[in-house]
């Protein structure tokens, strides 16, 4: 199932305990889009958060993928601008809720 994302980054104790994880898709060509990004709340406001979004970020430059997207809900904006984003409108629909109308 992990073959279906472009990267995952993810962020362990020494002793082997996840505590962060993200994930991109992508076209592998121009877009990215940044997906779940997840912190162990008793890991949070660290900079792991952080760190493993740049770093997935990273890898997909070193690709030639330069247009990074993601969308979040408000509360969450200054995360994302901390990341490097510059926040702007977006869209998001989910059909399991809202059947498409033709
Ligand atoms: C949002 C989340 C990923 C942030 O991870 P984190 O490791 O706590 O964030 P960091 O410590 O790397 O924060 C980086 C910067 O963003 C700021 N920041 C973190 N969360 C923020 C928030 N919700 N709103 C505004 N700024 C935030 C930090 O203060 C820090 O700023 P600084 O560099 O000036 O100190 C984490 O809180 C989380 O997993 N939340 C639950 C899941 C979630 O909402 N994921 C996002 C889905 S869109």
């Amino acid at each position: 199932m992990l073959d279906a994302y472009a990267v995952t980054t993810s962020a362990w104790t020494p002793s082997g305990q996840l505590v962060a994880w993200t994930s991109i898709v992508s076209d592998n060509l121009r877009h990215a889009f940044l997906l779940d990004v997840m912190v162990d709340p008793r890991f949070q406001r660290r900079g792991i958060g952080r760190q493993v979004v740049l770093r997935a970020i990273e890898e997909m430059t070193k690709r030639g993928v330069t247009g990074i997207h993601v969308d979040c809900a408000a509360d969450r904006a200054g995360f994302y601008e901390k990341c490097g984003f510059k926040m702007c409108a977006g869209g998001w629909m989910d059909t399991a809720q809202k059947p498409l109308e033709k």
